[in-house]
This record gives structure tokens, sequence and C-alpha cells, in this order.
């Protein structure tokens, strides 16, 4: 597929999220309300078929764009824009309605298998639930697809594995039955926040080929969040980057690495280049203040070739003509 097939505008995209905002309100020592602003305006295509790398230092609004994604924010959530999948705007769904987008059209890999798998329950029984919840398949029916699924994510023995619990497997294994689970009802995107965190280094590449191998195998398109540029590289189609509640970036991810638009962008390639490995927490600085209501550009602050100019907000725009799917959010990006 081409990088052109999904346009930047989201027409034809599996999701696209719009002018996202999310805070979370509380209360001062006073009883005043205190929003905690998390994201900022998040601009986000994931087309048919593309896997989709979402990275970005700690903070910057990665989980809480996935958690979003997938409904599952607390009540203190302020939420506002769009996340159209599929042609419908998650954020107007309630209820059963947005039940059976999620689990079903939507699969999640959580960072922490333990946390995702329940403790006392089979692995095989948490399989067939989900796959009953979703369909109308039979029991005997049920249990033959959650076998063919864990053979899928590479478990050996997945016969026996099916009647295993989760304490008894591995962190890898855990981790590919939480990828099962997240395919078994076949759903059009895959959301990954930190799916190999935890896992040792052999183990992190075997369970990100699965997740790239399966994810094509079915068709779908996923968006695998990461702090690490190395995966980015090797496993996606695209990328965004989001610094304090915005994508900044975002495009083919050969054309962002070949000629990286925003100044914090290319901060990140430079830093990755010059140390293999790098780990975006390693280029950690003081976090943005949550609570300050600004219309200046987010990486402002922290930008070293910041003018008047980046007092105001910037609006993305596409880095050429001929590409439009490379996009920046920056004032001082010269756009031919
Ligand atoms: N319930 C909450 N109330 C207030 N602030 C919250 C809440 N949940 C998250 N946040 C804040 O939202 C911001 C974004 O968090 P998020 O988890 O999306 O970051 P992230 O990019 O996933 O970071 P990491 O790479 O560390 O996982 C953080 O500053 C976090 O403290
Ligand atoms: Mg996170």
């Amino acid at each position: 597929m081409s990088p052109t097939d999904h346009k930047s505008d989201g027409a034809g995209a599996v999701l696209s999220i719009r002018g996202l905002h999310l805070a979370f309100v509380s209360r001062d020592a006073r009883g005043a309300p205190r929003r905690a602003r998390v994201l900022n305006g998040v601009d986000l295509d994931v087309g048919p078929g593309r896997i989709v790398g979402l990275i970005g230092e700690t903070g910057a609004g990665k989980s809480m764009t996935a958690t979003a994604t997938i409904g599952l924010l607390p009540p203190s959530a302020e939420l506002s824009g769009q996340i159209v999948f599929e042609g419908t705007d998650l954020l107007g769904l309630r209820g059963t309605a947005l039940d059976k987008v999620r689990g079903a059209r939507i699969g999640f890999v959580a960072q922490n298998p333990r946390a995702a798998l329940e403790p006392v329950t089979r692995v095989g029984d948490q399989l067939v639930r989900l796959i009953r919840a979703h369909s109308s398949l039979s029991g005997p029916a049920a249990r033959e697809r959650a076998i063919e699924v864990l053979t899928a994510v590479g478990i050996p023995d997945p016969q026996a594995r099916y009647r295993s619990y989760p304490h008894e497997l591995s962190g890898g294994m855990a981790q590919r039955v939480v990828i099962a689970m997240a395919l078994v009802n076949r759903p059009k995107l895959v959301i990954a926040d930190e799916p190999t965190t935890g896992l040792d280094v052999t183990v992190q590449a075997q369970v990100l080929d699965l997740l790239q191998q399966r994810v094509r195998a079915q068709g779908a398109a996923s968006l695998i969040i990461t702090h690490d540029l190395g995966i980015v590289a090797q496993y996606c189609d695209d990328m965004a980057i989001m610094f304090a509640g915005r994508v900044v970036e975002r495009g083919p991810v050969a054309a962002v690495f070949a000629d990286p638009r925003h100044p914090y962008t290319q901060r990140l390639i430079a830093a990755s280049r010059a140390r293999i490995g790098t780990d975006l927490t390693s280029l950690k600085s003081d976090p943005p203040d949550l609570f300050r209501q600004t219309s200046a550009c987010v990486y402002a602050d922290r930008c070293d070739r910041a003018q008047a100019v980046c007092q105001s907000a910037p609006i993305e725009r596409p880095c050429s003509p001929a590409a439009s799917e490379h996009r920046v959010l920056c004032h001082l990006t010269p756009i031919p």
C-alpha cells in the first residue's frame, strides 16, 4: 500500500482523531476547580492496514490518547474533539454501543500482561468468554477458535496452555496470550501500549515480530505506543511524535527519518543516531506544567529556536505539496 492511500484529512482512515482535548478536573485547597490539560488538540490518523508508531517522552499523553480511544477514561476526564473509528465518532457512543466496538472492532494490548489477564481464570476460558461476548459461536466452536488463536501466536502445546492459569506462564508467553486476546475477534484496529516493556530484549523482538505478523495477516491496522525510535523504524509504516499533549509531526516512517521537520523530532532523531537504543526517557527535562493555560506552541519553552511568533499556536501543515501525508506543527519550519 502506498502512503497516499489514506489521506491526511483522515478520509479513508480506520481511525481518525481530530482536535482531541482531555483535561482532568480536580479541586484546589479552596475548592476551586483545577484542570490538568493532558491532551491539547491531538490529530492522528491510522490508515487501513498500516502500523503507526506513537512516540514521545513520559507524560506526553500517548497512553491517554489510547485510553480515550478505547473509552476507558476515569469519570474526572473532560474530553472533546473527535475520535472517528470506521466512520463513527466514538465520543458520541455510550454503553453497549461502545462495548461492541471495544473488544471486538478494537483490540488492546496492555503494557502489563499480568494486569490484563484475570489471575484466577484459565487462559482458555478468558479467550472463550471474549469470543462469545462478541459472536454467536457455540461453546465448542469458540474453544476451537481459542486454540486456533493460541497456535497463531506461537504458544507451544496450545491444548495444554488453554488450561493454564496466567501465573503459570512466563512474561513473554503471557504477553502472547494478551495479543491473542486482542486479535481473537479479528478487530480492524489493534492498539498496543508499550507491549514489550519489562520483557527481556530477545523476547521483546519475538513479541513485536509476532504482533506485526499477526496484525498484517489479519489485515488490521495498528497503533503501537513506544519510547523507542528503533522499534518505530523496524516495525512501523507511519509515525507520530507527541509532545505535551499534541502530535507535533507525523508521516511515513521513511519520510520522517529522512527529513525530520519539527525541532523536537530533529532532536530525537539526532540523539538516537548518536547512541543506538536511546530511550526517550534519557532526553527528559522539566515536564510541561499541565495546569498552565496558554495559546503558545507546546514546544516553545523547550525550543532553542523559539521566536515571538511561537507565543501563538501553530497550525499543522503538510511538509510539501507533493507529500501531504508528512505534516508538521511548527511556525518555523520552511514549507516549500
Ligand atoms: N487521572 C489523572 N488525573 C490527572 N492527571 C493524569 C491522570 N492520568 C494521567 N494524567 C496525566 O496525564 C499526562 C499524560 O499521561 P500519559 O499516561 O498519557 O503519558 P504517556 O505519554 O503515556 O507517558 P509514559 O511514556 O510515561 O507512559 C501525565 O502528565 C499524567 O500525569
Ligand atoms: Mg504511557
